[in-house]
């Protein structure tokens, strides 16, 4: 039953694609299909045809051409089996752009939709830089690495290095991986992202960021990472700066808290407290006190309390 449907799904992508590939590979019921059989090929290959049979790719193993030139690998089975040292249909020899075209004649859907001009597309990665479909080691999806972070760290090396640093999210624990925010095949979304933007993606994780705010902070709304790094910091929670220093990035605090002082607030001409602001704070503009931000703008993402328009509460 389910290889009667897995056929039925190979036959139709094959009609779709049309010989698009650059590869010789199978038609539809080819005429020339008893020219070799994969059974030879088997006595030779026993470990690439057992691993391949134990894979979602099981029933293309009786037909090694689908990705295999068909020709050459007959002239190599019929030459071997001669004794005769005729090389191997090896895919190292293929551009990427065929190799993925073979491969993205199935796989054009889903994840892999988008995969045209994507970042990793334009740099000419292959689908087998990443993906093994003899020898693979993870678990899942036929990765080359055991893990996703590592296939992904052998090129990013910047990420990895900052994933080692004191605050980072679990990748390196294995809890999540880079393909929790990236999709690697997505050429469609900003930085390969899991989402429509920067924040859309913070949000499928930290929900309670999202909002609605009676009373919003501008840059949290526009984007998370103005103030957090999501490959690591060594600055608690991920800050790309230390307190207070990343406030005065934004706010500049001169000679006293409520001054005109305010990067913001000297653009904007100096503003006075709005009516209902908390009373009781004549003294604040002791450095010392001020420096733990934090410690009184405490709702830093957002408020709900109809006395939050300075986050306090
Ligand atoms: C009589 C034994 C024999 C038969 C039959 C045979 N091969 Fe090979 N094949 C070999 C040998 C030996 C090599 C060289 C291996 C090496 O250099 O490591 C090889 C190499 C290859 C390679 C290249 C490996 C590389 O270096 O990338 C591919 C691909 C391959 N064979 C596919 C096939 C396919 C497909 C068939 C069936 C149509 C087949 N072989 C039948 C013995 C055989
Ligand atoms: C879905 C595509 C696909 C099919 C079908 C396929 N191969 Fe391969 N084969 C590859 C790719 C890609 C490589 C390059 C190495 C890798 O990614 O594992 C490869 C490499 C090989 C190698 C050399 C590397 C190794 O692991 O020894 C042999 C031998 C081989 N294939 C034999 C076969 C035989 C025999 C069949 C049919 C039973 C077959 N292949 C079917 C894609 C395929
Ligand atoms: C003739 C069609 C066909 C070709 C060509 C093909 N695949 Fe697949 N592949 C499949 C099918 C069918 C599945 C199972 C799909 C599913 O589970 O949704 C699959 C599954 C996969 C998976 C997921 C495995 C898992 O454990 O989840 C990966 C990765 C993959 N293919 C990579 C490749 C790569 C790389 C190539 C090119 C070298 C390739 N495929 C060529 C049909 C094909
Ligand atoms: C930069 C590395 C990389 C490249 C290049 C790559 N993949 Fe993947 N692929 C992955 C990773 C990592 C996963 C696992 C994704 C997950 O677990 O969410 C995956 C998953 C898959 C899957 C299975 C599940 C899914 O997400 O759909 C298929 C099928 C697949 N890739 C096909 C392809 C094809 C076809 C190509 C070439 C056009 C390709 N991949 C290129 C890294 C890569
Ligand atoms: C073979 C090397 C290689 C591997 C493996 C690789 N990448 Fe890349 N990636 C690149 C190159 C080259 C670029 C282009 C930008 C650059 O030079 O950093 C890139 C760019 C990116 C970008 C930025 C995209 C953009 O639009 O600016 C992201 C995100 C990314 N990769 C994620 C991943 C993830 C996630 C993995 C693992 C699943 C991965 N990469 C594996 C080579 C690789
Ligand atoms: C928690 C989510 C998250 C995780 C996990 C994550 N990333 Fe990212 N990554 C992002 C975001 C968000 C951006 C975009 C940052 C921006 O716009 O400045 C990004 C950007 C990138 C870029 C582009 C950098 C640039 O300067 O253009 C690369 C490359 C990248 N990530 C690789 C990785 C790798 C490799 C991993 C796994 C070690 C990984 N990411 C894990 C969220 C994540
Ligand atoms: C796939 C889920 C996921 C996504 C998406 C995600 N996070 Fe996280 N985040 C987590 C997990 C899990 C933790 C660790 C929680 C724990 O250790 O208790 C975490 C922790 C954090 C922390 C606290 C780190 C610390 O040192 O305590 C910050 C800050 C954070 N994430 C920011 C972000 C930002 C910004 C984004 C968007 C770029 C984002 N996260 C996207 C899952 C996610
Ligand atoms: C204006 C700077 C700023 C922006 C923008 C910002 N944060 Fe934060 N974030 C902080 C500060 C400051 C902390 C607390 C650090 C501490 O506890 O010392 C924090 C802590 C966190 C934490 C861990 C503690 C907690 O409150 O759960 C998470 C998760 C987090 N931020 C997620 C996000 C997300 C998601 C976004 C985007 C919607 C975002 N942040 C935007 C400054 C910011
Ligand atoms: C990336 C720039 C940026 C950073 C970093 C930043 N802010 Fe803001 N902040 C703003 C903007 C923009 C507003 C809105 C100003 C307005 O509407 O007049 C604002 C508003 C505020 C307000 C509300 C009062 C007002 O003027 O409307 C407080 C309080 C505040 N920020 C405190 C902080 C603290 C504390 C930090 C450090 C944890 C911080 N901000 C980091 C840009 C920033
Ligand atoms: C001791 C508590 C306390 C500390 C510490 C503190 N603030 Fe405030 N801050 C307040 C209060 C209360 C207000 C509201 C003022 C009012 O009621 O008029 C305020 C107002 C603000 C405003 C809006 C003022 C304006 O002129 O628009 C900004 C911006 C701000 N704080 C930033 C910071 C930054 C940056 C730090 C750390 C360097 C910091 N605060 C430390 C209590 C504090």
């Amino acid at each position: 039953m389910r290889d009667a449907l897995l056929i039925s799904v190979l036959a139709g992508t094959f009609l779709m694609s049309g010989g698009g590939s650059a590869f010789a590979r199978d038609q539809g019921p080819p005429p020339d299909k008893g020219s070799f059989d994969s059974t030879d090929c088997k006595a030779c290959h026993e470990p690439a045809v057992t691993k391949m049979e134990q894979t979602k790719h099981g029933s293309l193993a009786e037909s090694c051409a689908t990705c295999h030139d068909r020709t050459k690998a007959m002239e190599h089975s019929k030459g071997r089996a001669d004794g005769l040292e005729t090389p191997g249909p090896s895919l190292k020899d293929m551009k990427a752009k065929d190799v993925n075209a073979t491969c993205l004649g199935c796989h054009e859907k889903g994840n892999q939709e988008a995969w045209a001009s994507g970042m990793h597309d334009r740099r000419n990665l292959a689908c087998t830089t990443c993906h093994s479909i003899h020898a693979f080691k993870s678990t899942k999806a036929q990765l080359k690495t055991t893990t996703d972070s590592e296939t992904c760290f052998g090129c990013h090396k910047a990420e990895r290095a900052m994933a080692q640093r004191t605050s980072h999210h679990p990748v390196r624990e294995g809890k999540m991986g880079c393909v929790s925010c990236h999709n690697p095949h997505d050429g469609s979304r900003p930085k390969m992202l899991k989402a429509e933007s920067v924040n859309e993606l913070c949000y499928t994780c930290h929900a309670e960021k999202r909002g609605p705010f009676l009373f919003e902070h501008a840059p949290v709304r526009e984007d998370c990472v103005s103030c957090h790094q999501p490959h690591g910091s060594n600055h608690k929670r991920l800050l790309v700066q230390k307190l207070p220093n990343l406030c005065w990035n934004c706010h500049l605090t001169g000679s006293g808290h409520f001054g005109s002082g305010d990067n913001l607030s000297t653009e904007l001409g100096a503003r006075t407290a709005p009516a209902g602001s908390p009373s009781g704070f004549p003294t604040v503009n002791s450095r010392f006190v001020e420096k733990n931000c934090k410690n009184c703008h405490m709702n830093i993402h957002g408020s709900n309390s109809p006395s939050g328009a300075y986050f306090i509460r």
